[in-house]
């Protein structure tokens, strides 16, 4: 166990310690890069050199999971330009690349599986998207039109094909990319899941397709192949129509349908939540689920952040924007007078992090982040 010297209280830690996995796969700390969009890859969807060596950095500074961007899985889910793809073998060789380069540098690669539903704009898919129903996430945003039974079987088959592809090349895992407003949480919210089908009405319909592909996908791999899936517990910004106590439930069919991990998507991981102020949501997801693995994200930059992260119930703790700044986190965080490089940076110290000119430009949508 790791010992800070905080002052003259030294705090227990257990940040950088091994995390196991029921399936006896092994994280070296509890440290995992989030997904970070970047908009490096290739346009056909294929891994670009750029965006192999940002992640690369980040497994050689010691993150135990690294996590690509949200990755789509059909070219109809694509949601950004420069995206990386999983939606056709072709890509393989590209993610046998990242496979082999993430795990020889002690880390777990896994992808994360997206597809945008509504937030596939036509101009980069040349289709009318599909959704749960016919509401547009944003009032000037491309209308989508529901989904068929057949498509949704399609969804599904394109989720277990693209998962079974990640395993195929080599890579640790998946994760689902159940959070955000995109695919599954345009099913899962009631704002936007107005249909009257199976897919509709009750949490259980609403949550059938998410549920229909991590039940599919975990038929397809060993259990050593790790699924995960993440969400947004409540609405925030423009996704709304999610409820917590739905979120608590949903997370125990997870757990019973073989998820190996939840990732909660927190923006702030030290905030309590919006419908129930004065409670945080991690200790209500930790006990509803004891045994499921917790991941949270949001605004974690210090190694004292991260353990009271895990004190409020996560296992694993997930870090975007400081891994963005400080590739090497996890390694540099040992050292008892560690205090990360917050933003905003220069665009030459952000090219020194890895970063390519396209994603420095990508940055530039997050307020103060580049100088
Ligand atoms: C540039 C950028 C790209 C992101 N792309 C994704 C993504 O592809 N998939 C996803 O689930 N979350 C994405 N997020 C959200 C992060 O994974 C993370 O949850 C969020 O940034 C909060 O963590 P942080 O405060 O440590 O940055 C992105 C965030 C940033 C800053």
């Amino acid at each position: 166990m790791w010992r800070l010297g905080l002052g003259s209280a030294p705090l227990m830690t257990h940040v950088l310690e091994p995390f196991r996995f029921a399936s006896g796969v092994e994280a070296r700390n509890r440290v995992a890069l989030a997904a970070l969009t970047n908009q490096q890859s290739h346009e056909d969807g294929s891994l670009s050199d750029d965006e192999l060596g940002f992640l690369e950095q980040r497994a050689q500074g010691g993150f135990a999971i690294v996590c690509t961007c949200a990755a789509h899985v059909a070219l109809g889910g694509r949601g950004f330009e420069g995206q990386l793809g999983v939606y056709d073998d072709a890509l393989l060789p590209g993610l046998e690349r990242l496979a082999s380069a993430l795990s020889a540098r002690g880390a777990l690669p896994i992808v994360q599986l997206y597809h945008g539903g509504s937030r596939s704009p036509m101009r980069l898919t040349g289709q009318q998207s599909i959704s749960a129903s016919d509401v547009a996430f944003e009032a000037d945003s491309d209308p989508p039109r529901a989904a068929t039974p057949s498509e949704l079987a399609q969804l599904v088959d394109d989720f277990v094909a693209a998962a079974e592809r990640c395993h195929r090349a080599g890579l640790a895992g998946v994760e689902i990319h159940g959070a955000h407003g995109y695919l599954f949480t345009q099913f899962l919210s009631t704002t936007t899941n107005r249909r009257t089908d199976e897919w509709g009405g009750s949490l259980r319909n609403r949550a059938r397709l998410l549920l229909d592909v991590l039940e599919g996908i975990k038929r397809r791999v060993p259990a050593s192949f790790l699924v995960g899936v993440r969400l947004s517990p409540e609405g925030f910004a423009k996704v709304t129509g999610l409820d917590l106590a739905e979120s608590i439930e949903l997370a125990g069919w997870l757990a019973a349908s073989g998820a190996d991990f939840l990732h909660l998507s927190l923006w702030d991981a030290f905030a309590d939540s919006k419908q129930r102020p004065g409670q945080h949501p991690l200790p209500l997801f930790r006990e509803a689920c004891p045994e499921l693995p917790l991941v949270a994200a949001g605004k974690i930059w210090t190694l004292p952040d991260a353990e009271r992260v895990l004190e409020h119930g996560a296992d694993l703790v997930a870090l975007g924007r400081a891994a963005i700044c400080n590739p090497d986190w996890p390694r540099a965080a040992t050292a008892p007078d560690f205090t990360p490089r917050r933003p905003p940076l220069s665009p030459e110290e952000l090219a020194e992090r890895g970063l390519s000119p396209k994603f420095v430009e990508y940055m530039r949508r997050w307020r103060d982040f580049v100088a």
